[in-house]
């Protein structure tokens, strides 16, 4: 199981003060010293976090592959074909949203989302999309020829029933298993956290997971390199 480590929240810290410090640069090379197994930073269209000069340090900087979250906004693709990523994830932006809020509706945005695809694709960057666990938008990101697919993982984290949270695991499971058999190479995030990790770890078809919000807030206490290893333990149990 591979771990991408989203460090925007290193970004987030220092926003909020106006400084130039923490700086990302620094925790995405402590993430790798870590075991990371990618950095994962999202390029909003607001900037509220990662600016450019972090991707263009941090791509620099590391060794492990680098997975810049993005939206399918014309300027923000046009960075992405200019500094080349490891790989593009598709995410869906909303301006006002605390978060990114679900996946990206490959059904309503097919023609926009297959657009942006064949333009990184032409580059040589791998493109991932991060869909809703439904079997229908996995069809429709086979037809669009991305070779990655991230699941949404944010109705399962935020479920408390134990009902729905199992109704959710399902819904992972069968959908992940089923891209897996369709040739994807499967990977979840947002919301896993140090407890709800392990389920979604135990779902052999996925592969890879991303972690940020939880993994930066732990390192406040423990250090962020003790943060890293310990999420990458609990992915090996
Ligand atoms: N994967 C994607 C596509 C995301 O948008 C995010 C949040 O930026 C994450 C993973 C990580 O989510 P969290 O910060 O909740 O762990």
């Amino acid at each position: 199981m591979k771990l991408g480590v989203n460090i925007d929240h290193i970004a987030t810290l220092r926003r909020a003060r106006g400084t130039f410090y923490p700086d990302p640069v620094v925790g995405a090379l402590l993430c790798e010293y870590s075991g990371a197994s990618s950095i994962v930073a999202h390029l909003r269209e607001d900037r509220r976090h990662i600016k450019e000069r972090d991707i263009l340090l941090i791509k620099k900087a590391i060794k492990i592959p680098f997975n810049l979250e993005m939206s399918i906004n014309k300027d923000i693709v046009d960075f992405a074909l200019k500094i080349k990523p490891d790989q593009a994830t598709l995410v869906p932006e909303k301006r006002q949203e605390l978060t990114t809020e679900g996946g990206i509706d490959l059904i309503k945005n097919y023609k926009k989302v297959e657009f942006a695809v064949k333009k990184l694709q032409k580059k040589g960057i791998t493109v991932s999309l991060f869909i809703n666990p439904s079997k229908a938008q996995v069809e429709k990101a086979k037809q669009i020829g991305a070779e990655h697919i991230e699941f949404n993982t944010g109705e399962y984290s935020e479920a408390k029933a134990k009902s729905s949270i199992k109704k959710e695991l399902k819904q992972i499971k069968d959908t992940a298993t089923f891209a897996k058999k369709m040739g994807f190479f499967v990977a979840a995030g947002h919301g896993l956290d140090y407890e709800n990790v392990k389920a979604i770890a135990s779902i052999k078809e996925i592969e890879e997971l991303n972690i940020g919000h939880s993994i930066i807030c732990r390192s406040i206490f423990v250090g962020i390199a003790a943060a890293v290893k310990e999420m990458r333990s609990l992915l090996k149990k």
